[in-house]
Order: structure tokens, then sequence, then C-alpha cells
């Protein structure tokens, strides 16, 4: 007898639920996703023990035929493909065929469930991927799953199982975002008996923003509208060319000023699928380059859709990964298309604009501002009452006496006498007489404040003259000079 032996399915299906049920929030990912494959429009979540103890999902979806909610927990039964065809355009979220056989072997699980097209639904239970309950019973159309215990049977992931909030919070994140993907249906989900969030469907998905994270967030937040971009279709076999390849971008992302300290806050949706996907977070980061801080990142939530052939989803078990089929093309449009919008609404725009003119900055309280502030400066009144002086009023305008400056005491002193310096000054310039030119007379009651400071004469000199003073003092300056004594 060789020695490869086929494993049962119970052992199959744990091995497969090692991959797809990591911690609570992937049998809430699987079972929502069933739901949503399901066209429900009505979901709700309860939760109890951060999933430990209890979660279950109903909804009000096509529900199931009764031979069909036994053969579910079958490994690889599907209703969603058929041939090997069907894994290149795949429209739904699951395709495996393994979630529900999966989640039944390291749970108590129960499943009701009816169709619209039969009388009487079915309940069926399983335990550690045993079916130990089937029966028929009278249920509202659409499907509820509750799987109690999770990894009674799998000690070793049990214990990996973080505290109960920590398990909660990637619940609720989950929920949260699959809402925000699906703005047109309601979600209900609650811990214990304490509702964490009620979205009733609304027809937009700023509404839905809005109702998940409220006004405030939204603020932060920019619209990316659709945004469209398509590709030439390639030329086939005979010659001819096949339709445009289009893709669509919309979504929400933060303004630059938002920094999250990780990526928990980006969520990417590729044809409504949550996926992680490094192509898309490096268009992303490339967006906000040079906008944020390299250590930090955006608020993102993003959905690109495009025709299922354009995606390959069949890469994770989790269905967590995507490939593209023109990556480079998505990563360049999802790129440019948020660089974009992040560029035409800069932070400037959105800095309500003053409209009554800002106060002029106040001098410190003193003297000179007190006198200013009472002073008039009327400048039309100056210019009316500015004639050119007359050879009188010339001769009487103040003198500006030039007097060198005083020699300071040599700063160096040595304590010797080895460097004489010559301290004495030449001989003073004899008293240079300005003219100011064009001086105009401050007629009483112009600038009478100005005037007064001025000695009350009356007169100020314009800018030119004192230009000329300038000019002078520097002349006279030159006259001072320190040099050594000679000989010394
Ligand atoms: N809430 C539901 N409402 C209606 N039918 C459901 C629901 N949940 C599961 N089913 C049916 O049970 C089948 C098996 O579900 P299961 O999640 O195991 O596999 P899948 O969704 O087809 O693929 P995957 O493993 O990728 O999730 C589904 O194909 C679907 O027909
Ligand atoms: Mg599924």
């Amino acid at each position: 007898m060789g020695r490869i032996q086929v494993l049962s399915d119970e052992l199959a299906n744990k091995i497969a639920a090692g991959e797809v049920v990591e911690r609570p929030a992937s049998v809430v990912k699987e079972l929502l996703e069933n739901s949503l494959d399901a066209a429900a429009t009505d979901l709700r979540i309860d939760i109890e023990a951060g999933g430990r103890r209890l979660i279950r999902i109903a909804d009000n979806g096509v529900g199931m035929l009764r031979d069909d909610a036994l053969l579910a927990f079958e490994r690889h039964a599907t209703s969603k493909i058929r041939m090997a065809g069907d894994l290149f355009h795949i429209a739904t979220l699951g395709f495996r065929g393994e979630a529900l056989p999966s989640i039944a072997s390291v749970s108590r699980l129960t499943l009701e469930a009816r169709s619209a097209e039969e009388e009487v639904g079915s309940v069926v239970e399983v335990a550690g991927g045993k079916i130990i309950r089937y029966e028929d019973l009278a249920l509202a159309r659409g499907a509820t799953v509750a799987v109690r215990d999770l990894f009674y049977n799998v000690p070793a992931r049990r214990k990996f199982l973080r505290s109960e909030q920590t398990e909660m919070a990637h619940i609720a994140s989950l929920v949260t975002h699959y809402s925000l993907a699906h703005p047109d249906k309601g979600f209900e989900l609650r811990h214990g008996g304490a509702e964490l969030l009620r979205a009733a469907p609304v027809q937009t998905l700023r509404e839905r923003v809005y109702q998940v994270f409220g006004a405030r967030i939204l603020e932060d937040l920019i619209d990316l509208g659709m945004m469209e971009r398509e590709i030439p279709g390639a030329i086939d076999e005979e010659g001819a060319q096949e339709p445009p390849v289009r893709f669509h971008l919309s979504g929400f992302v933060s303004r630059p000023q938002v920094r999250k300290t990780n990526r928990n806050s980006i969520f990417l949706f590729v044809n409504r699928r949550l996926i992680r996907d490094r192509l898309l977070l490096h268009a992303l980061s490339a967006a906000y380059h040079n906008l944020i801080p390299p250590d930090c990142y955006p608020f993102a939530l993003l959905f690109l859709d495009c025709a299922p052939e354009e995606v390959d989803v069949n890469v994770h078990p989790a269905k967590t990964e995507v490939r593209f089929t023109r990556g480079p093309f998505v990563h360049d449009f999802v790129r440019d298309a948020i660089r974009d919008v992040l560029t035409k609404s800069r932070p400037v725009s959105s800095v309500p604009v003053r409209s009554a003119p800002q106060p002029a900055a106040e001098l410190p309280f003193s003297d000179f501002s007190e006198r200013m502030r009472s002073a008039r400066f009327d400048t039309g009144a100056v210019e009316e009452f500015a004639p050119p002086l007359t050879e009188e009023q010339r001769r009487e305008l103040p003198e500006f006496v030039l007097r060198p400056h005083q020699s300071p005491a040599p700063r160096l002193d040595f304590g010797s006498a080895s460097i004489a310096v010559d301290n004495t000054l030449p001989p003073a310039p004899e008293r240079l007489k300005l003219r100011v030119p064009d001086t105009w007379r401050i007629p009483e009651g112009g600038s009478a404040g100005r005037s007064a400071e001025h000695g009350g004469a009356g007169r100020f000199a314009p800018a030119g003259a004192i230009a000329g003073f300038l000019h002078h003092r520097r002349l006279a300056r030159r006259v001072v000079d320190y040099r050594p004594a000679r000989g010394a």
C-alpha cells in the first residue's frame, strides 16, 4: 500500500479554515459577502463577546432551497460559478464554495434559510464540520447564519485571539466599510445587544459617509465623484478592434492636513470587494507624494470598478488580493485621478475668505502712538496747500549744520603706550549750510501734530533734502580718521 492517502473532507475543511478563518472578523466578512451575493437589502449583524461566543447575520436575500441548504456545507459547493471559464469573469464576491464548510468545521453553526420559491424553509446545524440536525421550519424569506463558539475545537487558534475589544474593532471596521460600499442597503451592527451601527438605505455614497462618520469627518474628505478612464481595446486575431475597456474610480480621500500614523484608514474596493492591494496602495501614496510626510497615511475610501475580466480575484483563499490585467494603467489612473482632485482642492481654497478687512496692526501704547492717533493726516489737504515756496520763505528755512563726530575712546587697551593712537581731531570744517529745495509750508490746521513735533516751525524737509543731508554727513565722517601716529 502506498504512503499517500486522500484526506477526509472534514480535515480538508479544517485546513481551508486555517486560511479563510483567521479571526471573528473573517467569519463576518464571509457571511456578509454571502448575504450581499444573495442580493439582500437589509443586513443585521449580532455579535457577542467579540465574536467568540456568537456571530449572527440575518438577511432578506434570495434565501436557499431546502436541498441547497444541506449542499452548502459540502466542500467546493457553490451556486456562483459552473465551469473553468467563469473564473475569468467573476461578478460575485464568493466563488470558491469553501466559506461555509470551513467556518462550520471550526465552530457550532446553525443555518436557517428559505427561498421565495418554497413555502417552508430549513434549519441545518453543524458542529465541528458534522451535520447534527436538519429539519423544515416556517421561516421568512432570506437566510440567517449563527456561528457559536468559534475555534472551540482549535485551541491553537483560540489562543491567538485578541481581546474582546480588539476583535470587535476589527468586526466594526469591516461592517462599517461594507456598509460604505453598499449605500443602498441597510446595515445594523449590535454587540451584546448594544447598537454600534445603524445605517438605513440611502441614495448616495456621500449620505452613507455622513451616516457612518458624521459631518465633521466629511468636512476633511474630498469626494472624488465618478472618474473614468478608458483604454483602447486590443486588436483581435481577425484584426478587428475590440471595444475600449473602462475603469471607474469613486470614493473619498482626505485633505492633506489629515495625517494617519498607519494604513488602517485606507479602504480599497475593487468591484465592491474589500481588498488589500500593493499596487493601489502605492498609487495612493504616489498621489500624496510631497503633500503629506512620507511616514504618514491619508484616509481613503476608494472604489475601483471595471469589467470582471480585467481583474483576477482568484489569488488568495481569503479573496483579499487581486491581480490586474493592466496593472500599470490602473496604477497611473488611480494616482493621477487622486492627485488631480487634491491639487484642485488645495487647502487655501477651503479657508473662508474674510469679507471684512482685517484690523491693522496696533502700535503699542506710547506718547507717540497717542499723538499719532489724535493727529489728522489729510494728504489731500497737503497737496492742496503745497504751493511752491517763495524766495523769502526759502531763506527762513532751518539750517542743517553738520558737526564731526566726537571720536570714541580707543576700544583696545594694550596696557602700554607701544601703539600710540592719535585722538586729536582735525579742525572742524566750516559750518555747512544746506539749502533745502521744495520744502512745503504746512498751513495751520494742516498736519498740526507733525509740525509741532518739528519744533513748531511749521515746516519739514522732504525726502530729497534728508538724502542730501545724509550724503553730506557721510562726507564729513570721512574727515574723522583713526590712524596710528606717524613713526609709532
Ligand atoms: N446568505 C445566503 N443567502 C443565500 N444563499 C447563500 C447564503 N450563504 C450561502 N449561500 C449559498 O451557499 C453557497 C455556499 O456558500 P459559501 O460561502 O460556502 O461559498 P461561496 O459563497 O459560493 O464561495 P466562497 O467560498 O468563495 O465564499 C453559496 O454558493 C450560496 O449559494
Ligand atoms: Mg461565500
